[in-house]
């Protein structure tokens, strides 16, 4: 697909399926993370693949998170909230991995990661990939991260969720870049 053309009309799809994104497909979504602009060249970001069982112990860890948090949940929360991650074949969690001796201001590396997660769903929609960037508290919850194993200095930016479209979004409405772009004459 054209540059131009994924860029104007990229999706996020909520409704993935089987089969998640093969090896190439994947490589280059991984490289378009890895364009992101980074100032300083810090590179201050990594990700972590979530596929197959390990989707169950994620399930598992936001059962965990939202338990110590909130107390016991009912069933049907539980099922709710363990098939979370089930939403799709691959997630690719985010991470910034703020650097602390460099003039770089944290926002700045966070931004960067968050770069990085958006060429990710420039690339997929480009090859045909339907995917999703999510939050939502896990994203931000102490027990969730030590459970990924994130350190102190590190945030994550998001769950992008990755297969194959089951069931297409509309297209955005279009929006005019005359409601969103001035010039600024001084
Ligand atoms: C940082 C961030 C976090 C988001 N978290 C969620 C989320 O937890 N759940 C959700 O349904 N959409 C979330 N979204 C929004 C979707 O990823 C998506 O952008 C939105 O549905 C609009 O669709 P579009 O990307 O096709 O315009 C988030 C977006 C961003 C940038």
């Amino acid at each position: 697909m054209d540059a131009i053309a994924a860029l104007h009309n990229r999706r996020s799809e909520a409704a993935l399926g089987d089969p998640a994104p093969g090896d190439a497909v994947l490589e280059n979504i991984e490289l378009a993370a890895l364009a992101a602009a980074d100032h300083a060249t810090l590179t201050p970001w990594r990700f972590l693949r979530v596929r197959g069982e390990a989707r169950h112990r994620l399930g598992e860890l936001f059962v965990h998170a939202r338990e110590a948090a909130e107390g016991p949940l009912s069933t049907t929360e539980r099922e709710r909230t363990r098939n979370r991650p089930l939403r799709a074949p691959l997630l690719i969690v985010a991470i910034a991995c703020c650097r602390t001796n460099t003039k770089v201001p944290e926002i700045e590396q966070i931004i960067s990661a968050g770069a990085a997660a958006q060429n990710m769903l420039n690339a997929a929609y480009a090859q045909g990939v339907g995917a999703i960037w999510r939050t939502g508290g896990f994203a931000y919850d102490a027990q969730v991260k030590v459970g990924l194993g994130l350190s102190a200095h590190e945030h994550i930016v998001g769950f992008l969720y990755l297969g194959t479209v089951t069931a297409q979004r509309p297209p955005r409405p279009p929006r005019a870049p005359e409601a969103f772009f001035q010039d600024w004459t001084g």
